[in-house]
């Protein structure tokens, strides 16, 4: 099993690949900005079954340099997964203040793995196999005035991985959008301080997996944001806009 992971060094994926590697005994390739995390999880996930594991170069941003590295990886040998985790929990305020960290939030969580998305989603539907995995968020459910410049880019995957699943109903393509709630990684160390529940990073990781091997189109992790957020997205917009959530 050949898995491509986009924002290697993620905490939440990093514990995906752990899984693969001691299950699966996947070949990775993974690409992340953090080089010298990048090579100690490559290490690491090796100890831990893996076949084998490629660091690919980082290029996030730049659409020519991704589709060719999408086409790249697919030549080399059949991709069953990509996995489009990187992320960036953006200040709200600071989105406010200035458009320039307003458009990184936009580039770095909405752009970016839309064209991720979409570059391996060409070779994908050549080959008529292969799974797209990407980490949305409860975050994209509803706008809040808390994080709306990164929930509307979590919405904006939601949206972009639901046309996908349109476009490959009845293929071998499988699209999958993963919506954590809160979870334990890096991202949310000072929600963690604050003294904010958060989930176990391990069973978003364990109910990651499970979808993928699934194909399941939207799953909710841990589950119980499931009905919180049809709760959430139900009230009404006079009550919503009343409360501090
Ligand atoms: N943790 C949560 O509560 C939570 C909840 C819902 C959704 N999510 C989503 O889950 C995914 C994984 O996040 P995580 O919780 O595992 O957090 P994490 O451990 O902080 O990982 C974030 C990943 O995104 C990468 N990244 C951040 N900014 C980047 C940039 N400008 N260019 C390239 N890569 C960048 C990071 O790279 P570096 O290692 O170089 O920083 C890291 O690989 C993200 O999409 C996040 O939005 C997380």
């Amino acid at each position: 099993m050949k898995i491509v992971v986009i924002g290697a060094t993620s905490g939440i994926a990093e514990h995906c690949c752990r899984l693969w590697a001691a299950e699966d005994r996947a070949d990775f390739v993974l690409m992340a900005r953090d080089a010298a995390k990048l090579e100690r999880i490559a290490a690491d996930l090796t100890v831990r079954g893996a076949r084998s594991v490629a660091l690919a170069p980082p290029e996030f941003f730049d659409p020519a340099a991704i589709e060719a590295f999408a086409k790249a990886t697919v030549a080399a040998g059949p991709v069953d997964i990509v996995l489009i985790a990187h992320g960036w929990l953006s200040d709200q305020q600071a989105c406010q203040d200035d458009l320039a960290i307003c458009r990184d939030s936009l580039e770095v969580n909405a752009v970016s793995p839309v064209l991720f998305a979409e570059a391996f989603a060409a070779p994908f539907a050549k080959a008529n196999r292969g799974t797209i995995a990407i980490i949305g968020s409860v975050a994209g459910d509803r706008g809040r005035k808390a994080n709306y410049t990164y929930g509307a880019c979590k919405g904006l995957l939601g949206r972009y991985a639901e046309g996908m699943q349109h476009r490959f109903a009845g293929s071998g393509v499988k699209v999958v959008l993963v919506k954590p709630g809160p979870t334990d990684t890096a991202m949310t160390a000072a929600q963690k301080a604050q003294g904010r529940r958060l989930a176990p990073v391990g069973q978003v990781a364990r109910e990651t997996v499970n979808a993928i091997r699934r194909g399941k189109a939207t799953v909710y992790s841990p589950q119980i944001w499931w009905p919180i957020m049809l709760i959430v997205r139900h009230i009404p917009r006079f009550v919503f806009n009343r409360l501090s959530i």
